[in-house]
């Protein structure tokens, strides 16, 4: 089992690079279903973007990595085409389930893993099964399955969803495309990776129109040319770098391959503590500065502060004045880096919801051990701010989604290494 050794208290200055979004790249491999021939470029090389495309081997689509450059080719020439994703694989990655929109609109047929809870919350897929439904899809769920059908293909209609879901958006959006009519998606997410997998749709020729909270899908012929695709870039990278640049960045650090316009909120929140940012076109300059002021936040669906950033922001806010709180509004179980923040002397109290974070509190380093993907870039983070010697088990969790993490801060003078 791997670890990563960090020694503390190290100034941050220099580059560092974000890379493709994983968040990006899973729902546009689903996608890549309905194509015949795709080139995705600018993924990131982590361990879900390698079990998608597992599961596109296995459902019989022809898949090519250029891992030197970034990008892999998928063909499907539609032989043997197997509309299965298996429990095997859908476990360990729960993005899996995203074919399911893909296959049904495409072959009318499919046979999808339930893809279960993980450490944060029991991740159900209601929304997803709900809209498929009303697009006349008949399913039922028997062991551990979801089993898909429409005879006479699916059917566009009006869907308003209960709730904003990212994974139900995209399925809806992936089986409506070859829906017969115009199907109109209500109340939708709308981050930055459902518009760019809109992006790549209509690349393929599919007529879609995004507006407020509103997707509009218009039947439409798919283009059978090559389609190629440059995958935006990782946001919530982004943002756990800027919180460590404002953490320890004395002087400056600089980020690229970037677009601060898709990461308004998160950089109106650091300024608003007092971290000073400079904005380009394509990098921000962090720069961390002394008492910062304390703030209160929520995690909403984009474009509100993301979830995916607690975890990160929580640690910040350890070493800022007086009490912040940050509140989970969108995962039932997202809080497993308190305890082990804790144990690096961190003070946070959880009541209901919200974390209460008393600071600035000086963190020492100590085993800990990561739970899920971004409780375990929250430990790195504490690591590099702690006193001493910060050891993280368990970071399988951290190659889900973060590619060469501590290439990339040793760039920037980190002192970290794996073993
Ligand atoms: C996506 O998960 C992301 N994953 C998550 O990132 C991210 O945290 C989440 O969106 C929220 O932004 C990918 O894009 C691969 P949701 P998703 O459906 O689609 C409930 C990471 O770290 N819900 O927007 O699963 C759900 O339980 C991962 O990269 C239902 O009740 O999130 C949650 O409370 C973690 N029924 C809320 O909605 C459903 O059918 C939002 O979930 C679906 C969701």
């Amino acid at each position: 089992m791997q670890k990563l050794i960090i020694k503390g208290k190290r100034e941050l200055k220099g580059k560092i690079s974000v890379s493709g979004s994983k968040n990006s790249t899973l729902p546009i491999l689903a996608a890549s279903i309905l194509a015949n021939e795709v080139c995705l470029k600018n993924i990131p090389l982590v361990k879900d973007i390698f079990t998608m495309v597992e599961l596109l081997n296995f459902i019989g689509l022809k898949t090519k990595f250029n891992k030197k450059k970034n990008l892999v080719e998928i063909k499907n020439n539609e032989k043997n085409i197997n509309t299965l994703a298996p429990y095997k694989l859908v476990k360990t990655m729960r993005a899996g389930v995203l074919v399911l929109g893909s296959l049904l609109t495409k072959y009318r047929v499919a046979k999808v893993s339930l893809p279960g809870g993980c450490a944060i919350g029991s991740r159900p897929v209601n929304l997803h099964l709900f809209a498929l439904k009303k697009l006349g899809a008949k399913i039922k769920i028997k062991d551990g399955y979801i089993f898909a059908e429409a005879k006479k293909g699916l059917k566009g209609t009006i869907i308003r969803f209960p709730s904003i879901s990212v994974g139900a958006t995209e399925n809806a959006l992936l089986a409506s495309i070859n829906a017969k009519g115009r199907t109109i998606l209500k109340n939708c997410a709308i981050e930055p990776e459902i518009n760019d997998l809109i992006i790549f749709l209509k690349k393929l020729g599919a007529s879609i129109n995004l507006k407020g909270r509103t997707i509009t899908i218009s039947e439409r012929k798919l283009k059978k040319t090559k389609i190629i695709h440059e995958v935006v870039f990782d946001r919530i990278e982004l943002g756990t770098y800027m919180i460590a640049g404002a953490l320890l960045a004395k002087n400056k650090m600089i980020i690229n391959k970037i677009n601060p316009k898709i990461v308004k909120t998160e950089i109106d929140l650091l300024k608003r503590t007092g971290v000073k940012i400079k904005k380009s076109k394509t990098s921000l300059t962090i720069k961390s500065s002394k008492n910062l002021k304390k703030i209160n936040i929520s995690t909403k669906p984009y474009p509100g502060f993301p979830t995916d950033l607690q975890a990160q922001f929580m640690v910040l806010m350890t070493q800022i004045n007086g009490e912040s709180k940050i509140r989970e509004d969108i995962f039932e179980n997202r809080f497993m880096h308190v305890p082990e923040l804790r144990r690096m002397g961190a003070q946070i109290e959880i009541k209901n919801k919200t974390a209460i974070i008393r600071g600035p509190t000086k963190l020492t380093g100590a085993e800990v051990m990561a739970t899920d993907l971004r409780a375990s870039v929250s430990l790195v983070l504490a690591g590099l701010v702690a006193e001493n010697r910060t050891i993280i088990n368990r970071i399988y969790h951290l190659d889900r989604g973060y590619e060469f993490i501590e290439k990339k801060l040793k760039g920037c003078k980190a002192e970290i290494k794996r073993i």
